[in-house]
C-alpha cells in the first residue's frame, strides 16, 4: 500500500509544480481545505521572511471580510470564510472563530493583556445587515479558551457599534470606542449659509465594559468645524442621513493624563482631546496644525497610540496612509513614529522612525502600525491582508499576505499567545487497502485554536472498550498533521503532546471510516473486506502481512458507509484505478499540500484574479470540495510517521 503511495508521489515530484499551479482548478484553492475540519475556510497565506533570526515569535491576529458592509441575509455566502482568525509565524492557520459568527464581519480582533493577570482577546462584531433584529453590534470579549466572556452592547441612541476601534483601558473597567453621528447641520462654515444638510459627525465615548453605558462622549461639531474637512463636500446638502463624512474618525486612545488622542482621516489631523473639559488641546497636521511638521507630512492616517510621554514629549505612532480613493500626498504608505516637542515654541513634530511600505505601494484603506515589546514594529496595510514586520532600524524581515485578493483584514497584530481550547480535538481515521495488500489506516488530527501542540500520540483498541494502545506519534504540521499506520486501526484516539511530551489533551474515541464501496476501493469481493485488527499484533511489528483475527466486519462495514457516503467513496476510489492519479494531482495542486513547491510557484507571480467571489457554493458543490482532501492528502506527508516501519 505504501509502495502505491511512494511511486504516485515520486512521480509527482518530477512534474514542473510552477505549470501545475497556473490553472484554477478548484475556485476556492486560495482557501484552506482540512479532512478534519472541513467547514473551515480561512484564507491562506503567501508568506517571504527575509531574516527568520530578526522575526519575533508570536502568532499572527487578523480578521478578513470579504464586504465591508454587513452581508444581507441572502444565505448566499458561504459561511465560515471570514471572522477571527489566529495564524502563526509560517503562515500556518492557529484558529479560525469564523464559523461561530454567522458571516458577520470581525474587526479589531486582538489580544488584550492589561484586564488582569489573564489573557483575553477582543474584537468588534459588526452590526448585522439594516440591524436586522436590533443586531447593532459589539464589543466582545473571549477567554483563552476562546470562550465567550462579555459583549459590550450599543446601549444609547445611536445606530451601530462602530467597527474602527474597541481598546480596553486598563484594568479592563472602561473601553474606548470611535463614534459615527448623523446630525443635521447648518452649513454656513462651507459657505451654504442658508442652507441645512446631513453630516456624518463624529468623536469617541468610553463604555462601560459590564454594561455598556456611556461614562462620556465627544462630539466633533463645533469644534472642528465643517471647513476643516479636507474631503470634497457632495454637489448638494445631503437630504437624508448618513450625509456627508466631513471628519471620519478612526481610532482613539488614552494617556496617563486622561487625555484622549483622536485620529479623523477626513482632516488629515491627529487632535489631542482633554479628558477634564473636552477641549481640544492640540492638532497634529491638516489645516490647522498647532506644530511645526519638520521632516515629514501625512494625510489619511490611521491608529495613532501614544507610546510614551513626559512633561515636554510626547511619542506617538500612527500609519500614514498617504492616500485615499480620491488623491494621493506621498508616493508610499509608510508607518511612523513621531516625537512631539510640546515645550518648544512652535512646537515640533519630528518623524524619528519611519517604516516604509515594503512593495513600495499604498495603504488606501486601513491599517494599522503596532510597536512590538522588543522594538520591532509590526505593520498591517489591511488591503489583501498585507502585513510586514521590520527591525528598528526599519529593515523588513518579513512580509505576508492572503493568496486571495478578495480578502482584506482591517488591522493586523502580533501577540505571544497561549490558546487552549475546551473542545477535544477533531480526529478522522480512514482505512485504505487493495486486494494484494494487508490494509493501512490513516488518521487527520487536528485542534483548532491549539497553540502549544508539538506532536500528537495516536492509539487504538481492538474492541470498543478494549485497551488503548499507543500506535505512533508524529510531530504537528501545520493545523492539520497526517500519520499513517499499517493495519486496520479502530477505535482510534489522537492525544496532544507539548514539547516536553506533556499531554494538552485528547480526541474522543472515534471510529475508523471504512470505504463507501468496498470493491471500488480495492478491497475485493465480500467474503474477503477487512475486520478491525487488534493493535498489539500490528504495533508488535513483525507480523503485519498477516492481519489477525478477522472478525466478522460487514456490520461495521455498513454502519460507517451510511454514515460516511459520498466522501469516504471519493477518499477510496484513487485507490483503485488509475483514474485517481489526476485527481490526486490536481487537489495536491489546488489545495496546497505541496506547500512549499506551491508557494515559491506563486511568489513573484501575479497574483491571479480568480474568478471566485466570496459567493454561494450550492450544496454538491461544497460537498465534493470537502471530499477532495481526502484523495490527496495522504502520501505528501506520510514519511516518517508509520510507527509499523
Ligand atoms: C448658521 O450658523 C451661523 C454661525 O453660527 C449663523 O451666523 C447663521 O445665521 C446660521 N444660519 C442659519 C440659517 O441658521
Ligand atoms: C522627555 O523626553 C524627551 C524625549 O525622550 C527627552 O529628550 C527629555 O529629556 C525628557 N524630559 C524629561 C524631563 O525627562
Ligand atoms: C488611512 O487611514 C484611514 C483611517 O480610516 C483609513 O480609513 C484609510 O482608508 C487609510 N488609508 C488611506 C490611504 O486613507
Amino acid at each position: 500500500m505504501l509502495l502505491l503511495l511512494w511511486s504516485l508521489l515520486s512521480f509527482l515530484l518530477v512534474l514542473d509544480l510552477s505549470v501545475l499551479a497556473d490553472f484554477d482548478y478548484f475556485e476556492d484553492d486560495d482557501l484552506t481545505s482540512f479532512v478534519t475540519r472541513p467547514e473551515i475556510k480561512a484564507p491562506k497565506f503567501d508568506v517571504v521572511v527575509h531574516d527568520p533570526a530578526l522575526v519575533t515569535p508570536g502568532y499572527w491576529f487578523v480578521a478578513p471580510y470579504a464586504n465591508i458592509e454587513p452581508d444581507p441575509p441572502t444565505k448566499k455566502y458561504m459561511p465560515c470564510q471570514i471572522g477571527p482568525h489566529i495564524y502563526d509565524a509560517d503562515g500556518n492557520l492557529v484558529w479560525a472563530g469564523s464559523c461561530d459568527y454567522k458571516n458577520q464581519n470581525i474587526f479589531d480582533f486582538k489580544v488584550v493583556n492589561n484586564i488582569d493577570d489573564k489573557t483575553h482577546l477582543s474584537f468588534v462584531v459588526e452590526h448585522a445587515f439594516q440591524n436586522e433584529g436590533d443586531r447593532r453590534g459589539g464589543g466582545h470579549l473571549l477567554n483563552s479558551h476562546y470562550e465567550y466572556e462579555n459583549e459590550v452592547p450599543v446601549t444609547n441612541d445611536l445606530g451601530a457599534f462602530d467597527i474602527h476601534e474597541f481598546k480596553i483601558l486598563d484594568g479592563g473597567k472602561t473601553a474606548l470606542v470611535t463614534v459615527y453621528r448623523p446630525e443635521v447641520l447648518n452649513l454656513s462654515g462651507i459657505n451654504l449659509p442658508t442652507e441645512q444638510g446631513w453630516v456624518m459627525t463624529g468623536g469617541f465615548e468610553e463604555l462601560d465594559v459590564a454594561t455598556g453605558r456611556v461614562l462620556f462622549e465627544w462630539r466633533s461639531f463645533p469644534q472642528i468645524p465643517l471647513e476643516e474637512s479636507t474631503t470634497p463636500f457632495p454637489d448638494i446638502p445631503s437630504m437624508y442621513p448618513p450625509g456627508w463624512d466631513y471628519l471620519h474618525v478612526n481610532s482613539v486612545d488614552k494617556n496617563a493624563d486622561g487625555d484622549y488622542l483622536l485620529s479623523a482621516r477626513f482632516t488629515d489631523t491627529i487632535y489631542l482631546i482633554s479628558g477634564q473639559d473636552g477641549h481640544i488641546i492640540w492638532r497634529l497636521g491638516g489645516r490647522k496644525s498647532d506644530f511645526v511638521l519638520e521632516n515629514f507630512r501625512f494625510s489619511r492616517q490611521h491608529h495613532a497610540r501614544f507610546l510614551e510621554s513626559n512633561s515636554t514629549h510626547i511619542t506617538i505612532s500612527f500609519l500614514n496612509n498617504a492616500s485615499d480613493e480620491e488623491s494621493q500626498n506621498e508616493p508610499q504608505s509608510s508607518a511612523l513614529i513621531v516625537i512631539l516637542d510640546i515645550a518648544a515654541s512652535p512646537m515640533t513634530a519630528t518623524a524619528i522612525k519611519r517604516y516604509s511600505r515594503p512593495d513600495g505601494g499604498l495603504s488606501r484603506l486601513r491599517g494599522n502600525a503596532q510597536l512590538l515589546p522588543n522594538g520591532n514594529m509590526f505593520v498591517g496595510w489591511s488591503e489583501q491582508g498585507y502585513h510586514s514586520e521590520f527591525t528598528p532600524d526599519g529593515t523588513c524581515v518579513m512580509e505576508a499576505r492572503f493568496i486571495s485578493d478578495r480578502f482584506s483584514t482591517y488591522r493586523a497584530y502580533k501577540f505571544d499567545f497561549h490558546g487552549r481550547p475546551q473542545t477535544p480535538p477533531d480526529l478522522k481515521a480512514f482505512v485504505y487497502g487493495s486486494p494484494s495488500s494487508s490494509p493501512t489506516t490513516v488518521f487527520y488530527v487536528s485542534w483548532n485554536g491549539a497553540t502549544d501542540v508539538a506532536s500528537w500520540n495516536f492509539y487504538a483498541r481492538a474492541t470498543a472498550d478494549g485497551q488503548s494502545v499507543l500506535i505512533g506519534n508524529a510531530p504537528k504540521t501545520g493545523f492539520e498533521t497526517m500519520f499513517v499506520s499499517d493495519g486496520y486501526m479502530d477505535w482510534v484516539s489522537a492525544e496532544a503532546l507539548d514539547a516536553d511530551d506533556t499531554p494538552l489533551g485528547i480526541s474522543e474515541i472515534h471510529r475508523t471510516i471504512v470505504p463507501n464501496d468496498w470493491l471500488a476501493a480495492g478491497f475485493g469481493l465480500d467474503e474477503n473486506r477487512p475486520v478491525p485488527q487488534d493493535p498489539e499484533t500490528v504495533v508488535g511489528g513483525n507480523d503485519d502481512d498477516a492481519p489477525s483475527e478477522m472478525e466478522h466486519g460487514d456490520e461495521h462495514a455498513d454502519e460507517h458507509a451510511a454514515a460516511t457516503g459520498a466522501d469516504a467513496t471519493l477518499a477510496h476510489e484513487f485507490l483503485g484505478g488509475i483514474g485517481g492519479l489526476l485527481v490526486l494531482i490536481l487537489v495536491m495542486t489546488s489545495i496546497g499540500l505541496l506547500a512549499g513547491a506551491s508557494i515559491c510557484a506563486l511568489r513573484g507571480r501575479r497574483h491571479r484574479r480568480r474568478q471566485a467571489r466570496y459567493h454561494e457554493k450550492i450544496l454538491s458543490e461544497e460537498a465534493e470540495t470537502e471530499a477532495t482532501p481526502l484523495t490527496a492528502a495522504q502520501p505528501t506527508r506520510s514519511d516518517n510517521t508509520n510507527p509499523a516501519r
